[in-house]
């Protein structure tokens, strides 16, 4: 884990290969998110509106974070880093006066939940998402469930909302989509590694469904040519009409657990023996 963006890069529970995917060419210095692991997406989602020079998906994942405490319980590692308004954020396109609590949970389940607290006078509005890259074998042969008959927006086909499929994501081509009023937990399927990973949240009233396949992964200079194969991200968050508005002194938390199981043994997209 990063103070750079209190990004998570690494989970690998005990008897698993690793959960979360890290490109092998992030870029690790200050100005950048680091691409892969559980970058945080705050207080904006993609780019800002009516700011195109702020930077994607917020401040939060470029942030020098501080550590407010580090615990082992001897089963589980508990470590709280904190964000705050300075100099740099009060000066942007968002100049509001708030305080982010991240908690990370490492165990043999991997529990991660934002607070943000708005310290200002007046109702403060942000979006926010935990952007979590899974890595998966083959992206062709993995699925996310969940998100059956959900309405979600194409980010590649257009503005207007598109109805919810019926049966789980499947990926041949690059994808990018934002589910909304979904509370629902999701999971991703990785046929060819034999495993599952579960992923509930609480807060959340939004997911997001990213993979940029062949060209967009070569137009991404932090991110390998062939690497869009190894990687899934499915994104709990709130962004757009999920927006959260604080009133002065009011708070909110997201949160997200993960947990690895085998699969069952079931075909792709079959739910039933
Ligand atoms: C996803 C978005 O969450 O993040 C995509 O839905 C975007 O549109 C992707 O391309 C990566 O964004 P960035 O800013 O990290 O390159």
């Amino acid at each position: 884990m990063y103070l750079h963006g209190a990004t998570v890069a690494r989970w690998t529970p005990s008897g698993c290969d690793q959960v979360l995917w890290v490109s092998s060419a992030s870029r690790f210095t200050p100005d950048a998110a680091i691409r892969g692991g559980v970058p945080i997406c705050f207080p904006w989602f993609g780019a800002q509106v009516g700011h195109p020079e702020s930077p994607s998906h917020g401040f939060a994942r470029l942030s020098p974070w501080s550590l407010v405490a580090a615990e082992d319980d001897g089963q589980d590692v508990t470590v709280s880093l904190r964000l705050t308004d300075e100099d740099a954020t009060g000066a942007s396109a968002w100049p509001h006066r708030f305080e982010a609590v991240y908690t990370v949970v490492v165990g043999s389940r991997l529990s991660l939940a934002l607070q943000v607290t708005n310290l200002s006078d007046e109702t403060v509005s942000f979006e926010e998402a935990l952007h979590t890259y899974f890595d998966v074998r083959d992206i062709r042969a993995a699925e996310v469930s969940g998100l059956e008959g959900t309405a979600f927006y194409d980010r590649l086909s257009g503005p207007g909302p598109v109805p919810g499929e019926p049966d789980p994501v499947r990926f041949g081509s690059e994808t990018d989509r934002i589910y909304l009023g979904t509370r629902a937990s999701t999971m991703v399927r990785d046929a060819d590694a034999g495993r599952c990973v579960a992923i509930s949240k609480d807060g959340s009233d939004a997911t997001v469904v990213w993979n940029p396949w062949v060209d967009k992964a070569k137009a991404m200079d932090d991110f390998g040519d062939d690497e869009w194969k190894r990687m899934v991200c499915v994104e709990v968050g709130n962004i757009r009409e999920a927006t959260i508005h604080l009133a002065p002194g009011g708070s909110h938390t997201m949160m997200t657990t993960f947990e690895v199981s085998p699969t069952t043994g079931l075909e792709p997209g079959r739910t039933t023996l």
